[in-house]
């Protein structure tokens, strides 16, 4: 993988793109890939016959090459993934992860029945073979997702049809991970916003191969392009809001952000349960009943019951004080840039209404659990009551959440800032540093036996202060996540 090039995106369909040719040569020492067809070059001499099983010698003639036609559907795998393996994963879900389970089951059957009546072209056998191979937990995170969307579109009453473009879409979407540069999706690894550039053009880069490998219907490809997006415009590549999202692409976007929670998370259901409805407008309410309705109808996973951990308390208030100091801190550095308006220009105020108007919805967030403006020992204190269990683990959901929404922020901003001049830079820098919230304090706090177990289970690794996102003359702690989050996929 040191070799991959830099190149996000192919730059036409017949370029070779090294990243994605490397997870390819790196299959071939596993998995049979042939030739499906005679691979000619742009000028017509034959690189490879059909039927011939692939090797480094074909990688070194596609390095300096153009083809006729793409490489995605000139090539084979041997017991790849196909729809039935998918299937198979499907079916084994209440095993393999009882709480994507508990909030799918309702409609498992029905799920199941279109992931059998859609279908996967070669290419995109192919390409989710290679994802397997290559990230293996994106793999299982689209099958997720697919399950979760169709699931969605079940509960809503969209037709047949709709659901199977979910199905593809969901297990597609993240595909375009393949084609970035494998070291910018490092999580340990420090980013510049240029980097991230490349990671937030992923969804489109799934979209173009859609559009160009497959004849796929365009709404799949559309959803898929939305999956990063939000209802409410806070989402990326584009910061599309409401209807100006596909209805396809406002449920593969839930349901990326579900699979982000409920998969290896504590308390993954009650946290996906407060989550999607944590911001106002964040996701359409239609969805945010959906997973009500399909959470009430199943019975929550045992582990759910276990209760927020006494000893986690001290963590918690501390957790919750610095969170609250970032935001209302950086709540009150928009209103000291407002007063310097001479200093910026028009995008520039802009900009800041978007950022203020986001922090705003997440300190509604803390009202709505009583919090508020006030992070004061004697609120946190006065919550030691007889349900104080129930109390703290609300406390910890919205607090977590509200510190990835932070550095979610604080990413976009870096992005953004980007455009603008050093002196515009300067007047954000204050905020910029205001929304940086420790990576440590952002972490759930451990259920009883989670706690009981700490000392032998693996800790998360910690990102160390060194890990930062560089920007400019500041910077900001690495993003941990999302994508895919853990939700950056
Ligand atoms: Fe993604
Ligand atoms: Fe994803």
């Amino acid at each position: 993988m040191t070799t991959a090039a830099n190149s996000a995106a192919p730059s036409g369909v017949n370029a070779i793109n090294l990243n994605y040719l490397e997870h390819v040569m790196e299959m071939s020492k596993t998995h049979v890939v042939s030739a499906s067809e005679d691979i000619f070059d742009d000028a017509g001499t034959l690189l490879w016959a059909k039927g011939k099983r692939i090797d480094s010698r074909l990688q070194e003639k596609l390095i300096v090459r153009k083809l006729q036609r793409p490489l995605e559907v000139s090539l084979v795998v041997e017991s790849g993934v196909t729809m039935e393996s998918i299937l198979a994963l499907v079916q084994g879900i209440g095993t393999s992860n009882p709480t994507i389970f508990a909030i799918a089951r309702k409609h498992l059957s029905a799920a199941i029945n279109s992931f059998a009546a859609a279908s996967l072209c070669q290419p995109a056998c192919l390409l989710l073979t290679t994802l397997q191979n290559s990230r293996p937990h994106v793999f299982a995170h689209s099958v997720e997702v697919a399950l979760l969307s169709a699931s969605l579109a079940i509960q809503i009453g969209l037709p047949p049809e709709s659901v199977e473009h979910l199905i593809i879409g969901g297990l597609l979407h993240d595909v375009g991970e393949l084609y970035i540069n494998p070291d910018y999706l490092d999580q340990k690894r420090s980013l510049t916003p240029s980097e991230w550039k490349h990671i937030a053009a992923h969804p489109r880069i799934s979209q173009l191969i859609l559009e160009s490998l497959t004849d796929y219907p365009k709404p799949i490809a559309r959803a898929i392009a939305e999956h990063h997006e939000r209802f409410d415009g806070s989402g990326y590549p584009r910061g599309i809001a409401g209807n100006n999202m596909s209805r396809c692409g406002q449920i593969l976007s839930m349901a990326e952000m579900l699979s982000g929670i409920l998969h290896n998370r504590s308390y993954p259901i009650v946290r996906a349960t407060l989550a999607v409805k944590l911001i106002p407008g964040e996701f359409p309410a239609e969805l945010i009943n959906a997973i009500g309705e399909m959470r009430r109808a199943s019975s929550a996973p045992p582990q759910e019951a276990a209760g927020f951990a006494a000893a986690a308390v001290p963590e918690l208030i501390q957790k919750t004080r610095v969170v609250g100091m970032a935001l209302s801190g950086s709540i009150n550095e928009c209103r000291l840039i407002q007063l310097q308006a001479n200093k910026t220009p028009q995008p520039a105020k802009d900009l800041l209404a978007q950022i203020e108007n986001r922090l705003l919805q997440l300190q509604k967030a803390l009202s709505a659990i009583g919090l508020g403006d006030c992070f004061t020992s004697d609120y946190l204190d006065a919550q030691s009551s007889d349900n104080y269990e129930e109390t703290y683990l609300e406390l910890d959901v919205v607090v977590c959440e509200i510190s990835w929404r932070l550095r979610d922020i604080a990413r976009d901003l870096a992005l953004k800032l980007e455009d603008f001049d050093e002196q515009a830079k300067s007047v954000f820098l204050p905020l910029a540093t205001s929304l940086l919230v420790n990576q440590d304090q952002a972490e759930p706090c451990r259920p009883k036996q989670e706690q009981a177990n700490a000392e032998a289970s693996a800790p998360l690794r910690p990102l160390n202060s060194d890990d930062t996102l560089e920007v400019g003359a500041f910077s900001l702690p690495a993003q941990k996540v999302p994508h895919e989050n853990a939700r950056l996929h």
